[in-house]
């Protein structure tokens, strides 16, 4: 009998909430690169954490595209899910398809193509906005090229390394030039030998409504890393299988070649 009484409220309460997120308005976005170095990285079982599927290349070796969610000023909250029938179509993509294969892959095991990300991204987030498609997740990608992470940390001399640690606010200070201070750098945790080690995992960066630009946050967070923070390397073992199938047929040269 006591289930018959709470079905229906648990469903007003499903509604209300769904409503709740409904009615809210979204007016900036975060835009979520993690690097796969760290999310990849093979458990205890030394099984791979990440695949991709066969029929495509490889993601770069960079900051890939998790998602772009969207935000209310006014309270800080997640806009999400506002159309229980939304639609994700891959057709308007066909352009981005190469760049969104390179750079906001579908890393979960069993491998999959990417249109499962995509969609969860596009119905999630994307249909919130006031973007078409092709707009939300080329702007997504162009910010992304723009931020340039990668090499921002590169040019600070912050490179992947399997020994070595950086400062925290190095890390900070070297995002700087390229987004100003709109970024927050994550960290996930890992037991160390002696200590808790804290691996950079993620940068957010706050982006305009419109997804052209990227933008001071309304909401300062804190990071979660340590002061110390390691950069793991992002190997190609990582995804179960070599990244160009031709490289192991490379021939050296031959000892001819190297002695003229
Ligand atoms: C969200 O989805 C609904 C239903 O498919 C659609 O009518 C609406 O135009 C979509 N919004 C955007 C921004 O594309």
């Amino acid at each position: 009998m006591a289930g018959s009484k709470a079905l229906p409220t648990f469903c007003f309460l499903l509604c209300a909430a769904s409503c709740a997120l409904a009615a809210a308005s979204y007016d900036y976005m975060i835009l979520s690169l993690i690097w796969p170095g760290t999310s990849c990285q093979p458990g205890w079982t030394g099984k791979p954490a990440c695949c991709v599927d066969p029929l495509i290349d490889n993601p770069e070796p960079d900051f890939l595209v998790e998602t772009m969610e969207t935000y209310d000023s006014a309270t800080g909250k997640l806009v999400a899910k506002c159309e229980p029938n939304c639609r994700f179509l891959i057709n308007p993509l066909v352009d981005l398809l190469d760049d969104l294969y390179a750079y906001w892959p579908s890393l979960s095991c069993p491998a999959q193509n990417g249109k499962q990300v995509w969609k969860a991204a596009w119905c999630t987030f994307g249909n919130c906005t006031s973007l078409s498609e092709v707009n939300y997740f080329g702007r997504a990608l162009q910010l992304r090229a723009r931020a340039d992470v990668l090499h921002a940390l590169g040019s600070k001399a912050i490179i992947p390394s399997e020994t070595k640690s950086y400062s925290l606010e190095d890390i900070e200070d070297a995002l700087v030039p390229k987004i100003g201070f709109s970024a927050v750098v994550e960290c996930t945790t890992e037991m160390g030998v002696l200590s808790r080690e804290y691996l950079l995992s993620r940068v957010r960066i706050c982006v305009s409504a419109d997804g052209k630009s990227i933008i001071g946050c309304p909401f300062a967070r804190k990071s979660n890393c340590g002061s110390k923070v390691k950069f793991y390397p992002f190997t190609d073992d990582m995804l179960g299988r070599p990244r160009h199938p031709a490289a192991g047929h490379i021939k050296l040269p031959s000892d001819k070649a190297m002695t003229q």
